[in-house]
């Protein structure tokens, strides 16, 4: 008999957990088991999950940013089976095809009118590669500036430009010609611009680690500084981009005009990997510069028929249910219900971000009882305390959200910008009830300390859950 998902999936019920230990990545399958979150989740639709004992839960995380439009949406799902229905001659490679046309028009109308042209391939991390190599032959220049917490994927040119040490650990050398500035600092950023050999300025305009958000002047300075010196700004917009911020491009709320954007997660709703680097003409016609260079830089996948449907049937969606005047509104929807636990909770010194890419910062109460209670967990190991909201989301609530990054106190919230009023009502009840426990030191450490195998908590604690995006 032909291969039958729906047989498969019935059949092999439950294995999920062992097949990822056996044949994949068994430290994944271990770090979920420790903190309760190993599932078998069989549907997606919206905003929620649902797990094999008919529980749902509500999906902050989305994918790490891609179902924008929710799980499954149905104009995106009715363009790809009619894609694959009309028997589309897919990458047939020495071909200009229709559909990479369209889609490539459609972003560039949604960009500024330096943005021309553009690159299609299937993650972040190639656009991030793309867009190193069409800096260098652009400007002939070697090197590459990045900001500390950056992250532009995990590729060896892209993981050269990652801000934190643990993703480079034991994989280098990497890129020759990388150089780590603040994020923030224009002086810093100056001080290697002004060598005249660095031919982009790689940065995310809201950094996803840690959703870190720069001051209006910075950016200023940073395009001013750009020009001066005749360096290409690279706007990194995978995750921050397709209107997570309450703006199509992050790079608006700046003005900014950068040279290269780089977008990848939330354009294809979440069904076909995919990435679109914008070009202005002059980098682009660089890098194509001759007939002999037509194909110097390209990828077997990367204009892939379904990926382009996809996309263009995303876009559609933007544009008719509104997604990035809605991601604005909820957003503001979103600070005005958590502003008020920042008011209640000590520990919660902050929300932070733009739209809907949010970050809840926890630090040191002030009250003596509580800090030394924080303490004592931080001595156990560095920003356990928003992994301890994190599980109770979860095993209370049926929340999905993620640690922002390693050693740093704070949570992401990422959810699908088809996120409503029902969603953020109900997820600032649920932090309500998990930090009034914090607060109250009742059962949240007990609760955390049987989810959690002792043996790991022994060990310092898991690591946060799912930082790297
Ligand atoms: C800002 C940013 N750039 C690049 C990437 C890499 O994308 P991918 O995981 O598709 O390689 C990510 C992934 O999380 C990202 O957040």
């Amino acid at each position: 008999m032909a291969f039958d998902v729906a047989t498969a999936l019935q059949q092999r019920h439950g294995e999920n957990f062992t097949l990822h230990n056996d044949y994949l990545n068994p430290q994944l399958a271990k770090v979920l088991k420790t903190i309760g979150f190993d599932r078998f989740y069989v549907k997606g639709e919206g905003c929620y999950l649902y797990d094999d004992q008919g529980e749902r839960y509500l999906d902050f995380l989305a994918g790490f940013g891609v179902f924008a439009l929710g799980r499954g949406h149905p104009a995106v799902k009715k363009a790809l089976h009619d894609a694959i229905d009309l028997d589309l001659p897919n990458m047939v490679q020495l071909d200009c095809a229709l559909l990479p046309g369209l889609l490539a028009e459609q972003l560039v109308a949604r960009a500024h009118e330096g943005l021309r042209r553009v690159y299609f391939c299937n993650s972040g991390t190639e656009a991030t590669e793309a867009a190193i190599k069409f800096a260098r032959r652009a400007t002939g220049r070697p090197r590459v500036v990045f900001c500390d917490h950056a992250f532009h994927g995990l590729t060896t040119g892209s993981l050269a430009l990652n801000g934190g040490k643990d993703f480079k650990e034991g994989f280098g050398p990497l890129l020759p010609g990388a150089t780590e500035v603040p994020f923030g600092d224009a002086d810093a950023l100056d001080g290697e611009l002004r060598h005249g050999d660095v031919a982009a300025f790689v940065v995310e305009p809201i950094q996803g680690k840690g959703v870190n958000v720069a001051s209006d002047s910075y950016w200023q300075s940073v395009q001013e500084l750009c020009r001066r010196h005749r360096t290409l700004l690279v706007a990194d917009e995978v995750q921050a981009g397709m209107g997570r911020t309450g703006k199509f491009f992050a790079y608006e709320h700046y003005g900014l005009q950068p040279d290269i954007v780089t977008l990848s997660k939330a354009l294809s709703g979440g069904y076909v990997p995919v990435g679109a680097v914008l070009c202005t003409e002059k980098v682009y016609m660089s890098v194509y510069s001759s007939i002999e260079r037509a194909l110097v830089h390209s990828t077997t996948f990367g204009r892939n028929q379904l990926a382009m449907v996809a996309g263009l049937a995303t876009l559609d969606a933007f544009d008719s249910e509104q997604i990035v005047e809605r991601t604005r509104l909820t957003g503001e929807a979103f600070e005005a219900a958590l502003a008020p636990l920042v008011e209640r909770y000590e520990m919660l010194h902050a929300v932070r971000g733009k739209g809907l890419i949010i970050g809840l910062v926890f630090d040191k109460p002030e009250s003596r009882a509580l800090r030394m209670r924080w303490n004592a967990l931080e001595a156990v190991r560095t920003a356990l305390f928003s992994q301890m909201v994190v599980v109770p989301l979860f095993h209370r609530h049926r929340i999905l959200t993620q640690v922002a990054a390693d050693n740093m106190n704070v949570i992401k919230l990422l959810p699908p910008l088809v996120a409503g009023q029902e969603e953020v009502d109900y997820f600032v009840a649920a932090l309500d009830d998990v930090l009034r426990d914090a607060h109250r030191g009742s059962g949240l450490l007990r609760e955390f300390g049987t989810t959690m195998a002792k043996s790991a908590l022994r060990r310092g604690g898991p690591k946060p859950v799912m930082a790297n995006a």
